[in-house]
């Protein structure tokens, strides 16, 4: 313990004999001394039974400290006290929000981080209990998000239905709701009937509110008679705000992460639509679309295509042919070699690809393989006759592949060829039609599938 303030500033304070302090310290009574022409009173600050300080004063007459100056003086301490309380009061206040904002802030799961919150805020207001509801928009309920000090059994049957209970008035005036004695409520509500027979008797229930919508509401429970004083009420409204902040927060980022997966398996089921829709379409090719994007992956992986790649490769392997749902029957399903005329149709099937994915903006990353897959290493292929390394390496790699599967399966216009002719084909083709690098490692693949 040390003097926090002196007058005049010069004065020594240790002057006091120690076992006054000690006595004052120990006892928490005020203590009135005598030396020699001297005498002086120091005097406890009491809050609430708590010893904040020492006032001290001395004077130079022995007989100074007549009763009525004491009790003048035991007077001004008392407010003097109420006032250093409220200050050291209001710092603890500061701090404990504080903290509880770093927790909640650190935390992915608000759930994980909320228990150790409301043990920093019964800390604070001495509470026996506590609670943290939320408010659900969308059932226009309550639903207990965490709890401190109670046992289950109380939370299962509380919990259920807090909406009828005290929580619940809270949440629908949007006011706090201060109960000093449970027992002695009128007229019983069954909730307070529960909890005071659980032998709380203190009751507070103070509404989350951020950005002017109602986000939950936090109750805290003492077994004592409590009132909660508008000094308290501001101390906790720090604490709320954060954790109505947070439970805001973590509302936006939760409706966030459901709808990023309800978009993802919109997008996973849409390209299992766009291609199987392509084998009702083209009968002979089914499976083809499977092997090329198993094969083209294993190549990927080979080749040391970064792995964050690899959804994006085999997405657009799965949808590389999609183009040729614009191509009429007459011509995919020609069992002969097709007219120039029929051939200038055919080659629109990447740009008409392209036309079917651009718009589905989750796709544009798989664009490149559909849009390319026909451009050749020596710039003689289609859309764009794009040459060598102008081609995007996903779309060399398939085109490999793709014409590997090709060559060694029927195709309305000719029969299969034996493997070791396609092996042949593209080992020839490597530096004409295909990257001759890709080949070598597609080549490698096959002998080690082997
Ligand atoms: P597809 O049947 O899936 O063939 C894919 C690619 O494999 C072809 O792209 C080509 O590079 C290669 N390929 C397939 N079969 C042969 C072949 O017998 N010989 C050689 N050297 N390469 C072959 P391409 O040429 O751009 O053709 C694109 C698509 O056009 C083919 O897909 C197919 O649907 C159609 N097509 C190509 N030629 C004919 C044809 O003579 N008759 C019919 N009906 N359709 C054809
Ligand atoms: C496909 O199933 O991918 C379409 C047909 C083909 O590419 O051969
Ligand atoms: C085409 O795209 O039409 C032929 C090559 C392939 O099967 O993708
Ligand atoms: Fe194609
Ligand atoms: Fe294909």
């Amino acid at each position: 313990m040390q003097w926090i303030a002196t007058w005049p500033e010069n004065f020594d304070p240790v002057s006091y004999p120690p076992s006054v302090l000690g006595e004052v310290i120990q006892y928490k009574m005020t203590k009135i001394f005598r030396a020699g022409n001297e005498s002086g009173g120091v005097f406890p600050l009491i809050h609430q039974g708590e010893l904040l300080g020492l006032l001290g004063l001395k004077s130079a007459k022995a007989t100074y400290f007549q009763p009525g100056l004491v009790a003048w003086i035991q007077a001004y301490v008392d407010m003097a006290t109420t006032d250093l309380a409220h200050e050291k009061g209001r710092a603890d206040a500061i701090e404990t929000a504080h903290k509880i904002n770093r927790l909640l802030h650190s935390t992915r799961k608000l759930q994980d981080a909320l228990p150790s919150a409301l043990d920093l805020l019964t800390g604070m207001t001495e509470a026996d209990a506590a609670t943290v509801l939320r408010f659900n928009p969308a059932s226009r309920r309550l639903d207990l998000l965490a709890a401190r000090g109670l046992e289950s059994r109380t939370q299962a049957k509380i919990y259920l239905y807090p909406d009828d209970g005290l929580a619940g008035q809270s949440a629908e005036s949007r006011q706090t709701v201060k109960i000093e004695d449970l027992q002695t409520l009128q007229p019983a509500i069954w909730q307070a009937d529960y909890l005071s027979k659980e032998g709380f008797r203190g009751y507070l229930a103070f509404p989350l509110i951020c950005n002017d919508n109602l986000q939950g509401v936090i109750e805290l429970l003492w077994r004592r008679p409590k009132n909660a004083v508008p000094l308290m009420l501001d101390d906790i409204s720090r604490s709320a705000e954060v954790i109505a902040y947070s439970l805001e927060r973590t509302l936006i980022l939760e409706d966030l992460q459901r709808r990023n997966d309800e978009l993802t398996s919109t997008c996973n089921a849409t390209i299992e639509g766009l291609s199987r829709a392509l084998e009702l379409r083209d009968l002979e090719t089914e499976g083809h679309t499977r092997r090329v994007s198993e094969l083209a992956l294993r190549l990927a992986a080979k080749m040391d295509v970064p792995a964050e790649q690899h959804e994006i490769l085999q997405q657009g392997a799965l949808l590389h042919d999609i183009g040729k749902l614009g191509i009429p029957d007459a011509i995919l399903l020609k069992p002969g070699s097709l007219t120039p005329q029929e051939w200038k149709v055919m080659q629109q099937h990447p740009l008409y690809a392209y036309s079917i994915l651009a718009p589905i903006v989750s796709l544009r990353e798989s664009l490149d393989i559909p849009l390319y897959h026909h451009e050749r290493w020596d710039g003689s292929g289609y859309p764009y006759g794009l040459v060598g390394e102008q081609i995007p390496l996903s779309a060399q790699l398939f085109a490999v592949v793709d014409v590997y599967d090709a060559l060694t399966s029927d195709r309305p216009y000719r029969p299969a060829w034996p493997r070791s002719q396609a092996i042949e084909y593209l080992r020839e083709q490597a530096g004409i039609q295909f990257s001759p690098v890709v080949v070598k490692h597609f080549l490698e693949l096959l002998e080690d599938l082997k």
